[in-house]
């Protein structure tokens, strides 16, 4: 469709507000040129054409087709310790400040868009071998139900444990007889997962000791993914610290109170 076209009925605003009503997935607050064009790609490539509203009629009537286009849209990529270096620093500098300076009760972790819980099971990993001082409760969320439900069973493929060190690998997980490798109860013993949008929750203020929110806000506005951070920023407490992707950063940092520790890691001053 041609800009003109677009502009003399511009079918997008009735799409996602069918899909806010249909999912609860409010996709005005994300990015709208790589939204769309991931959409218009999508649809294209299934049906023909970049027909909007054809696509909506055809989500609200068909759940495999919504199952689908949920899993394109919601980008669920993730693996064992991604980005091994922020692993590194998490368990050499990260975990033993907490332990160090933190309170006698277990640590309260979040993981911010957790997808189907990879970054859940390597934080709980961590924990256990930061030794008997270190404590924690690692909640996973994410909006996508169905990735919070693969998160709940703890099984991996080869592929998601690509770059995890192997003797951690195996002293956490047990490979099945299909080579998957699945958590063992130490860990899961550890995590649990919730269906939520980080748009709308309102987290407890000065609740948690640590969040990751990794990856996870690229295709958020800029505006909403800053007033994101300063909620998770309000929902750290005093000494807490924030970790985002390997390719983010916490606009205004030092407004919000936080000073960087390390490449992509924040601390709350207090
Ligand atoms: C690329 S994955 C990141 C997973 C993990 N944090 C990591 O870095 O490996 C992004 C996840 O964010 C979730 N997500 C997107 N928008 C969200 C929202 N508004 N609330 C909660 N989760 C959201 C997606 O469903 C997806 O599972």
């Amino acid at each position: 469709m041609s800009i003109v076209e677009r502009t003399a009925h511009d079918p997008y605003p009735e799409f996602t507000a069918g899909l806010r009503r249909l999912t609860g997935i409010d996709l005005d607050q994300y990015k709208r040129p790589q939204m769309e064009r991931r959409i218009r790609t999508w649809i294209t490539a299934r049906h023909g054409d970049d027909d909007l509203l054809a696509e909506l009629r055809r989500l609200r009537a068909d759940d495999e087709e919504l199952d689908a286009f949920l899993d394109r849209m919601t980008i669920n990529v993730s693996q064992l310790w991604r980005n091994p270096e922020q692993w590194e620093r998490i368990g050499r500098d990260v975990l033993p400040d907490l332990r160090a300076a933190g309170p006698a009760r277990p640590l309260r972790i979040w993981s911010a868009g957790c997808s189907y819980g990879a970054e859940a099971y390597t934080l709980a990993a961590h924990v256990l071998d930061a030794g008997p001082g270190v404590r924690a409760e690692i909640v996973g969320t994410d909006i996508d139900n169905r990735v919070v439900a693969r998160a709940r069973r703890g099984i991996f493929s080869d592929a998601d444990a690509r770059d995890a060190p192997r003797d951690a690998l195996l002293r956490h997980f047990e490979q099945t007889a299909d080579g998957t490798w699945a958590a063992r109860p130490a860990l899961r013993a550890l995590v649990r997962f919730e269906q939520g949008d980080l748009l709308r929750v309102r987290p407890r203020r000065e609740h948690h000791d640590l969040i990751l929110c990794r990856n996870t806000v690229i295709y958020f506005t800029e505006e909403v993914r800053d007033a994101l951070h300063e909620r998770l920023v309000e929902a750290l407490r005093p000494g807490g610290y924030l970790i985002v992707g390997a390719t983010e950063r916490v606009a205004r940092a030092a407004d919000l109170g936080l000073e960087p520790t390390h490449p992509f890691t924040y601390r709350k001053v207090g």
